[in-house]
């Protein structure tokens, strides 16, 4: 028998806190869990510096890939099996994409691509053809499969349908991380009836869409979207902790720059200072690697530095105000003059934060041509579009509220050892 259709012995099974079991047949899937590149997924968690705020979010990318293979799987083995529609030699490819979409992240991913300019796309798709443990497992499928892996998860893989299942409005991946993020911070909204979904899905040439019975459980999916943004991805706190991590990432840089002498050589972090990263490097990077130099840097000789590394390890974050510089362009100018008459750095103390840059897509129907809208199948055969027939969806499609805040240290507004007149001046233009 050929690898691709290879079948373990005995299913494998892993135990999942949201999907009960994660099932495992094929060989390949199997070979490509045990890689070290997917290993890896374990050290890096999948909603970054939220556990801060939710202590339970310590779940990483590697729960995260395994539910998405699992849902994958059972939309294709249960419910599109034998439809005409859907091509079974697609099986293994889909699979495979589903388990290895977030290969390429790295630690704490938004601050360090922010700071490093690098872009975890690019690394899943250089672990994906490099020198890897997975490209090996790939190849023995086919000579062109790690290529047509790399295809669906940049979306550019000619069956759409193929490429739905994983990057759509309502795919795996998103129907996945929702629940998941929502389990593990323990917040009440999130969930939705995931069952109920992948029973009206149906196979259509260019991505799948869901038959008209089930809109009430796409509405509930489309809230609970809404809701975990607003709660969760954007929470304020959070938001704080990638504040100070993005400026402790922002200094080591800006100092190594000046020549700063290290006590404790950055060395994991030289090759991304030079530019010159290899994909060795990159995947030795993880988060506990970071926070242990963020335990370094807390003994450091300079003083921004430092004290950045000891409010992370320690969790004393920044506070916020409600803020959008553009609008008061004048005040933060003279808020930024007055952090630095007090001694504060104001490109590392007082930063501006606007959510305007991260993924608030929760439903915009038609917006991006690569994030296909949710079509209803209606019991004539015809399509339209979510919206157009759901109120609470019309509601609340494309509606976009960018929140801008600034980030500061709350304890400079007590600081004794400042003048009293400059702290009243701070806190008229902040508070
Ligand atoms: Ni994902």
């Amino acid at each position: 028998m050929n690898y691709a259709n290879a079948k373990l012995q005995e299913e494998k099974v892993f135990k999942d806190p949201v999907h009960r079991y994660v099932h495992v047949r094929d060989q390949a899937i199997w070979d490509l869990v045990g890689t070290r590149e997917f290993q890896r997924l374990r050290r890096i968690r999948q909603l970054g510096t939220t556990y801060l705020v939710f202590h339970g979010a310590e779940h990483s990318r590697f729960n995260h890939s395994l539910g998405v293979y699992e849902i994958v799987r059972r939309i294709i083995d249960d419910v599109f099996k034998g439809r005409p529609e859907w091509d079974e030699g697609e099986r293994l490819l889909v699979l495979c994409a589903a388990l290895l979409h977030d290969l390429g992240h790295g630690p704490f991913s938004h601050a360090f691509e922010n700071v490093f300019e690098t872009d975890h796309e690019q690394f899943t798709r250089e672990i994906l053809l490099g020198d890897t443990e997975v490209n090996e497992v790939l190849r023995r499928v086919a000579v062109d499969f790690p290529e047509k892996v790399a295809q669906v998860i940049e979306k550019t893989y000619p069956n759409e349908l193929v490429v739905s299942l994983i990057s759509s409005q309502i795919d795996a991946d998103r129907m996945d991380y929702l629940q998941r993020d929502a389990y593990y911070t323990g917040v009440s909204y999130g969930h939705f009836d995931m069952e109920r979904i992948m029973r009206v899905m149906r196979p259509r040439a260019n991505g799948v869409v869901i038959k008209e019975s089930g809109m009430h459980a796409v509405e509930d999916y489309i809230m609970s979207r809404y809701q975990m943004y607003l709660q969760i991805y954007f929470h304020p706190v959070s938001r704080s902790a990638e504040v100070v991590l993005n400026n402790i990432l922002k200094r080591v840089k800006q100092l190594r720059a000046e020549g700063y002498w290290f006590k404790y050589d950055p060395q994991h972090f030289l090759p991304f200072f030079e530019g010159m990263v290899t994909l060795e490097d990159y995947l030795a990077l993880d988060e506990s690697i970071m926070l242990t130099y963020f335990q370094f840097w807390m003994k450091e000789d300079d003083a921004i530095l430092s004290d950045l590394s000891r409010r992370f390890v320690n969790r004393k974050l920044f506070q916020y105000v409600n803020f959008d510089p553009h609008e008061r362009r004048e005040d933060f100018e003279e808020l930024q003059r007055l952090f630095t008459e007090v001694g504060l750095d104001p490109n590392y103390y007082l930063v501006h934060d606007s959510t305007s840059d991260l993924p608030y897509d929760f439903y915009k129907p038609g917006h991006e041509s690569t994030k296909r809208p949710i079509f209803l199948l209606m019991s004539d055969g015809q399509l339209c579009e979510l919206s157009e027939k759901s109120l609470i969806v019309e509601s609340i499609a494309g509606r976009i509220k960018v929140d801008h805040k600034i980030y500061f240290p709350e304890e400079l507004l007590s600081d004794s050892s400042i003048s009293q007149s400059l702290i009243t001046k701070v806190k008229k233009l902040l508070l």
